[in-house]
């Protein structure tokens, strides 16, 4: 039925690695890549550059700071915020060589689950990093705060728990558009995006069938860099280990299924946790605007004092929970666009933006207008994927709308996003095809 060819992934052998990913490099990625040399983090650039070598080190490597990191109690190096002088200090002009551009000498983390000394060389163990509770290392350790979102990435299915460490005496800044609209140079709908300070890690753990297969770390290590971090799980459940700076499938069985699962290269994630997108991308009022246990999250986090002024009230609307999944149902009432606006901007919005990046001139922010998305009835700058009649977005028709068709192919040339994903969002395909088949015109 579909035009499309579903093209297979590469034959995984039933065990373990299969190694990178042919659409690693893509070339439209790299493409995006480059902008990033001027846009992004000096991470992304500098992974981009010399991916080979954060490879291998970030492997078997015996430095200082893997050394540490067998203490299983968390070790010197994050000996609770001791400044340390020591062992410490001469990883960080190590630390500082490797890094380059970052310019980030002089840097001691700040107790547990800060960033890594030196970001080349993550700790090797997740129970090592203090992110997770000493006592089970499936739980998230008691002075990370769990939350999670009203519209989630699309993971292939899976379950997915959150959780973020705001350094001590340190704030959260939100973009107020209305009483500052400097803040947000792209306008009105960036209202409400939180920007976190240096030290800060974000904490992510991906589930299937009650068995996890990856935790991933992103880290604000300076001003200028964040760095993101797979940890694989092992068997046993028992620790997960650093995965090296390149794409890694694997064959997970859950004890129930046999799940295909690719954990993302650090350059892979910067091209989603690109700077533009706001590097973080789940937090944001609207989207932490939910109740969890009968307390309003945003309301929980200014119980813990981790802004640096008080939310304005109203807090912004929700976003509406795109449809029946692990976070919950659509409200009552909500319409297929505002379904669908909230999938778009969760999804898609951190690369299109209005910000002329060269992902296209798409801009799928929730709160954009129909007519300021340059979606509809607009010829694409990429080709029609596939369909022989076409705009981005055509009244009416999803089947003749380039987004419909780039979000239900797995061609590697034309899927949406081309990272990140492995399996077709059919629930996210149908609330995008059902709110394009309900509008009339572009006004
Ligand atoms: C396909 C794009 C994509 C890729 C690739 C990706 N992420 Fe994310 N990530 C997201 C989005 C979108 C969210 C927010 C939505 C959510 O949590 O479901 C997110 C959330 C997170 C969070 C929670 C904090 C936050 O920023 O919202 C962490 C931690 C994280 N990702 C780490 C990583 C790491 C580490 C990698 C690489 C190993 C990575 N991500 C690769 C898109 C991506
Ligand atoms: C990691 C960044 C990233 C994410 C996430 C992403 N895209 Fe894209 N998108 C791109 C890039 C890069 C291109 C240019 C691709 C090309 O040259 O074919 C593109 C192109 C497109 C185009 C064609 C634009 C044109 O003018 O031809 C559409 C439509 C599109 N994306 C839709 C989506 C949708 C829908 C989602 C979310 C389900 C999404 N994208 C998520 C990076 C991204």
């Amino acid at each position: 039925m579909s035009k499309f060819k579903a093209v297979s992934r590469a034959t995984l052998s039933a065990t373990v690695t299969v190694t990178a990913r042919a659409n690693t490099r893509h070339a439209l990625l790299a493409s995006l890549a480059v902008s990033c040399l001027f846009a992004c983090s000096s991470t992304a650039s500098d992974v981009a550059a010399g991916s080979g070598g954060a490879s291998t080190s970030g492997g078997g490597s015996g430095g200082a700071v893997t050394s540490t990191s067998g203490a299983p109690s968390g070790g010197a190096l994050l000996a609770g915020g001791s400044p340390s002088g020591g062992a410490p200090a001469a990883g960080g002009s190590a630390g500082s060589t490797a890094a380059g551009s970052s310019g980030a000498g002089g840097y001691v983390p700040s107790g547990p689950c800060s960033p890594p000394l030196d970001i080349k060389q993550p700790l090797e163990k997740l129970s090592a990093t203090g992110c997770m509770s000493a006592s089970d290392p499936r739980k998230l350790a008691d002075f990370v705060i769990p939350y999670d979102v009203n519209s989630p990435l699309w993971s292939d299915g899976a379950l997915k728990t959150r959780g973020m460490v705001i350094p001590q005496g340190q704030k959260i800044h939100v973009l107020n558009c209305t009483a500052n609209s400097a803040e947000c140079l792209y306008g009105p709908e960036d209202d409400g995006r939180w920007v976190f300070p240096v030290g800060t890690v974000l904490v992510k753990n991906f589930i299937f069938d009650d068995k996890f297969v990856e935790t991933r770390l992103f880290v604000h290590r300076d001003s200028k860099t964040w760095v993101g971090y797979g940890y694989q799980w092992n068997e046993e459940q028992t620790e997960a280990t650093v995965v090296p700076d390149e794409d890694r499938t694997v064959m997970f069985d859950t004890g129930q299924r046999q799940v295909s699962w690719t954990y993302p290269s650090r350059y892979n994630c910067m091209l989603c946790h690109n700077k533009l997108g706001g590097s973080s991308l789940g937090p944001e009022t609207r989207q932490l605007n939910r109740t969890v246990n009968g307390e309003n999250l945003l309301e929980k986090l200014e119980r813990l004092s981790v802004f640096d002024a008080p939310l304005p009230k109203p807090y912004l609307s929700a976003l509406p929970t795109p449809y029946d999944s692990f976070e919950g149902k659509p409200p009552a009432g909500a319409s297929n666009e505002d379904l669908a606006r909230s999938y778009l901007h969760a999804n898609c919005a951190f690369c299109h933006r209005a910000d002329g990046s060269n992902s296209g001139t798409l801009d799928l922010r929730y709160g954009v207008t129909l007519a300021n998305t340059n979606a509809c009835n607009t010829q694409p700058m990429k080709g029609g994927a596939g369909l022989s009649t076409f705009t981005l977005l055509t009244p009416g028709k999803p089947m003749e709308s380039v987004i419909w068709a780039r979000m239900q192919t797995l061609d590697d040339k034309n899927r949406m996003p081309q990272i990140g994903t492995y399996v077709v969002d059919q629930p996210g395909v149908k609330v995008v095809s059902d709110w394009i088949t309900s509008i009339q015109s572009c006004q």
